[in-house]
């Protein structure tokens, strides 16, 4: 009898360590939309606590661009890792905090690095910060990105303009069940990428002698850089450019509502089109593009 009792405790226990682990493997997930929409909130008022600033716009700072938050007037600043339930990065380049600023007489909330699909993050916590910032007040994404130009015409240092993505190789933010204070179900893609902010980006691009195209982005989900051969499997679908984030945060963005603008700095050409791919060149040709990655993105801010 008490052999049995032992037995059933055990099993009663071990059921309810697997039950907080699915639990918890749920809210990773996004599948479970309260646990979910209850964390982005959390995340939300430890933020309002430190700070009242509501920012009009998110401007999310990709691989090696976040020099551009160096010269700012910043109103308040945190640490993602003071932020309980903020995904914090582990990729070089990209330290995380959030900058709160005025820039061109809009109201700016800076995400200064993110974290990526390919470091183990569900896509579900990858595009937590954004949709917090929404919470927040943000009604506009700036998204920036380093990328391979796939599109041979196009050149290290250029700027390429997103006019729409491809996002089948990578999971979509919105599976699980549908957070519906948060946006619809089934999103209509369309038009992801805000017409008028590619215009002005364009125009102060011409202005400032800035070399910008545009393009399709392709998210293939990394660490590892492409084959030559999948390179010309995205260039036959229709991708000018090749990146390992932002689509999955333009997917979260548009879900909720926002414009979308995204601004990528090419950092070498896709494999197959250059000899050999570094993480150290995608950093150092993003550095040597910072000055003029400011001009676009402060003039493209204080024409909105
Ligand atoms: N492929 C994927 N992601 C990238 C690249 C690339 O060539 N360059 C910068 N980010």
């Amino acid at each position: 009898m008490k052999k049995i009792l032992t037995i059933s405790l055990a099993l009663a226990l071990a059921l309810a360590v697997a039950g907080c682990a699915y639990k918890k493997a749920d809210s990773e997930t996004g599948t479970d939309a309260t646990d979910y929409y209850s964390r982005l909130e959390h995340c939300a008022e430890q933020i309002r606590r430190k700070t009242d600033f509501v920012p009009d716009i998110a401007l999310v700072l990709g691989s090696g661009l976040g020099n551009f938050a160096d010269n700012l007037d910043i109103t308040a600043e945190i640490p993602y890792s003071e932020i309980d339930g903020f995904p914090v990065s582990t990729v070089a380049g990209h330290d995380g905090k959030l900058i709160f600023c005025t820039l061109g007489g809009k109201k700016l909330a800076i995400m200064k690095g993110r974290v990526h699909y390919y470091e183990g993050y569900s896509v579900h916590e990858v595009v937590l910060p954004l949709r917090v910032l929404h919470l927040l007040g943000a009604k506009t994404a700036i998204l920036t990105n380093a990328v391979g130009a796939i599109n041979a015409d196009f050149n290290v240092g250029d700027f390429v303009l997103t006019t729409d993505h491809i996002s089948s190789f990578v999971p979509s933010p919105l599976i699980g069940e549908n957070i519906d204070k948060l946006g619809e179900r089934f999103v209509d893609m369309s038009k992801v990428y805000d017409e008028e902010m590619i215009s002005i980006a364009e125009s102060v691009a011409a202005r400032n002698s800035i070399p910008v195209h545009r393009g399709v982005l392709v998210q293939t989900s990394g660490p590892q850089y492409e084959t030559p051969t999948e390179i010309q499997m995205y260039r036959n679908a229709g991708a000018d450019t090749v990146g390992m984030s932002t689509v999955v945060e333009a997917i979260a963005a548009k879900h909720m509502g926002m414009r979308v603008c995204d601004i990528c700095c090419i950092t070498n050409m896709a494999a197959g089109l250059q000899e050999k791919l570094s993480h150290d060149e995608v950093q150092s040709s993003s550095d040597n593009s910072s000055k003029s990655f400011a001009t676009l993105v402060n003039g493209l801010i204080s024409e909105l």
